[in-house]
């Protein structure tokens, strides 16, 4: 049997690990995020399980490798958390590749509609019994543009859809895909062209800040920007000037660029030492979401079945077809 420290648990992972468990691993469950201070946990242990803001730089994976943890399986589908050099030949580096695209490109869409349609300002305003409709003009999105920035699994069926509201799709990405149901244009045109502006790409050395003032200057006047992929894709000074000069119409963020000893907890009876993101979460026009894009019992279920296969496959066979460490 096989022991497998899995770290940052909540209450919804244990649920669904426990349903795939399988008897030939015994998964310890902590509550703490995998860093320096917590690798230790994983001493005696012949795996580790990690999520988005586990922190496994080569500090980690020396410690890692000296308490003989074989493998890293992430139960999630970005890897911008680990250092994968210095894992290579090491540590087994796992993922999940796929888990719900519709779980993402779902919340994608739910953000745009209450941002347009200022459903979270209405819900609040109601149960004041405040009726009046002040303020809360949306705009239809039949006919808008929308630019999808990544095309891959999730960009695509968020394409799918905005094509049932009726709008013009126009997407960006290096790598073209065939199942793409909008127009191909470069990055400046998408810029130039979209009234609502959504990341679907992961998180490379090349595109941190990929959304910045320079970028921003170039949208239409009032362009939205949705980020459910990573927060450093957006500089979010460039992002909050945008949105206090008019550039920005709103934002919908379900990823920030120092959410990592914030989101995932309750922090409701502190005071959060953040003014960047109380600064945005105190604007009327733009809603935060703590990476909660992928829950839904579907990719929930997807993620342990997947987590748990990656990890029998390698202890049964040194290999998985996940692993991303090569
Ligand atoms: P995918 O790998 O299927 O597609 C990503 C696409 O982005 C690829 O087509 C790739 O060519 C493209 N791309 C790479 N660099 C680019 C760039 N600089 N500009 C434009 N396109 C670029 O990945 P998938 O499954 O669609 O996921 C996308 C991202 O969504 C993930 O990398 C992750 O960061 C994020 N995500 C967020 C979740 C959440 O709960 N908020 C859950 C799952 C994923």
């Amino acid at each position: 049997m096989k022991t497998i420290a899995f770290f940052d648990t909540k209450s919804y992972d244990r649920e669904s690990f426990e349903k795939f468990k399988s008897d030939d691993l015994n998964i310890r469950f902590f509550e703490n995020k995998l860093n320096e201070d917590t690798v230790s946990m994983a001493a005696c242990c012949d795996g580790v399980c990690a999520f988005v803001n586990d922190n496994i730089n080569r500090n980690v994976i020396d410690k890692l490798e000296s308490f003989g943890v074989k493998i890293v399986a992430l139960r999630c589908a970005g890897y911008n958390n680990v250092d994968l050099k210095a894992a290579r030949g090491r540590v087994t580096v796992v993922r999940v590749p796929a888990y719900s695209p519709y779980a993402v490109a779902e919340h994608t869409m739910a953000m745009i509609l209450l941002l347009n349609r200022k459903l979270h300002r209405a819900y609040i305003r109601t149960r004041d019994h405040n009726f009046s409709l002040d303020a809360l003009t949306g705009f239809d999105l039949k006919n808008k543009t929308v630019g999808i920035i990544g095309t891959g699994k999730i960009g695509q069926v968020f394409a799918d859809i905005c094509k049932g509201f009726g709008m013009n799709i126009i997407g960006y990405d290096p790598y073209e895909n065939k199942d793409f149901c909008g127009e191909y244009e470069t990055l400046e045109n998408l810029l130039k062209q979209s009234d609502i502006i959504s990341l679907h790409c992961p998180l490379t050395h090349d595109n941190k800040y990929l959304i910045n003032e320079e970028s921003i200057s170039k949208m239409k006047k009032g362009a939205y920007i949705i980020n459910t992929s990573r927060g450093k894709l957006v500089d979010t000074g460039a992002l909050i000037a945008g949105l206090k000069s008019g550039q920005v119409g709103a934002a919908g963020l379900d990823v920030y660029e120092e959410e990592t000893d914030l989101f995932f907890e309750d922090f409701s009876d502190e005071i959060i030492h953040d003014d960047t993101l109380s600064s945005l979460i105190s604007m009327p026009n733009v809603i935060v979401t703590s990476h909660q894009a992928f829950l839904t019992r579907e990719a929930l279920s997807a993620i342990a079945e997947t987590t748990i296969k990656n990890l029998n496959d390698f202890f049964e066979n040194g290999k998985s077809e996940n692993e991303i460490s090569i």
